[in-house]
């Protein structure tokens, strides 16, 4: 007999296919977000032993509370747990994993990309050909700020942080960067350390956030902490939106203190903060850093073979704890 799963989360066809195929799976998501009341419905309707999700699920106490101990794993296709409450799950014998490693390339490949579309003003000039062009620019005008050969400041070295340093050394950047540890030389590949995060901002021509949500990262860019770039930065945010103070983003982006920003997430997704869309000096994407089809894959099915494992009862390849 097949083991019983519910996949809240809409998942590519792929992922669809092999939770059908190796597990009696109940696909319990639609279109629009799906509430925890909902998710519960779906694990108790369907006696789930394991439940797979992904962030836009809040896998919150009052949930986690009331799923049935017959659920032994809830694994997220994503790498960021920040929608699971961790010391609940695990009160609660709830094995939780998620799927590090197999998004470290294309939420690097985002970040770069957002670097580049902000510093070269791609948004403006792609409005500029969606409105006809029609007229002559000047050598001055409409310009861009270089990436090659500038300052690239990573908050956050850990695998992504270290696979958009990697990017940058194709494009001859200095790499500087603040982390909890300094990595050892192998990891860091020339790259500078800054223990102190005020002390590495005035050194980045360009800042780039990979670091986790956590009460230590929340709102570390601040008006403070932006006072301290110099002026006509960048900065590129693919982590999580609560990294950044977006009322002090929106000031510095409107005074010209930065130059451009480039953002895939925020406060509020999807309902992200419309001010934004207003700054031709933002270059903006729906958090999409894990969006290709090799990595949506990639995740789902890293995310079954922690389920397959735990219900065969074989420990989990990505747990949260151990
Ligand atoms: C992740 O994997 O954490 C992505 O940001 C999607 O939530």
């Amino acid at each position: 007999m097949q083991h019983r799963l519910v996949v809240a989360s809409l998942m590519p066809p792929a992922v669809i296919d092999r939770a059908r195929s190796e597990f009696d799976a109940l696909v319990a998501q639609g279109p629009d977000d799906i509430t925890g009341e909902e998710v519960l419905q779906a694990v108790l309707a369907h006696q789930a032993e394991a439940l797979l999700i992904t962030s836009t699920v809040k896998l919150n106490k009052a949930l986690i509370d009331k799923i049935p101990d017959r659920v032994r794993i809830a694994a997220t296709s994503s790498v960021g747990f920040d929608h699971i409450d961790v010391p609940a799950a695990r009160a609660h014998d709830l094995i939780v994993t998620n799927t590090p490693e197999v998004l470290t390339n294309a939420t690097a490949d985002l970040a770069f990309m957002l670097i580049l579309n902000a510093c070269r003003r791609a948004h403006e000039y792609d409005a500029i050909m969606r409105q006809g062009w029609r007229r002559r620019f000047g050598q001055g005008d409409m310009l861009g700020i270089e990436v090659f050969g500038k300052t690239l400041g990573i908050l956050g070295m850990g695998r992504i942080g270290r696979a958009v340093a990697q990017r940058a050394r194709g494009f001859g950047m200095k790499v500087v960067y603040s982390n909890r540890t300094q990595l050892p030389p192998e990891l860091e590949q020339g790259a500078q350390y800054f223990s102190s995060l005020h002390e590495m901002l005035p050194a980045c021509q360009i800042l780039t956030l990979h670091a986790p949500a956590s009460a230590h990262t929340q709102a570390i860019i601040n008006k403070e902490t932006i006072s301290l770039l110099p002026k006509g930065a960048v900065i590129v945010n693919t982590s999580r939106g609560a990294l950044i103070n977006e009322d002090a983003l929106i000031e510095a982006l409107q005074s010209g203190h930065l130059f451009a920003a480039g953002l895939d997430v925020f406060h509020n997704e999807p309902n992200y903060d419309l001010r934004f869309s207003t700054l031709p000096n933002v270059f903006l994407t729906p958090h999409m850093g894990s969006a290709t089809v090799e990595t949506r894959n990639a995740m789902g099915f890293r995310a079954l073979d922690n389920i397959a494992a735990v219900l065969a009862g074989r420990p989990a390849m990505d747990p949260l704890w151990t």
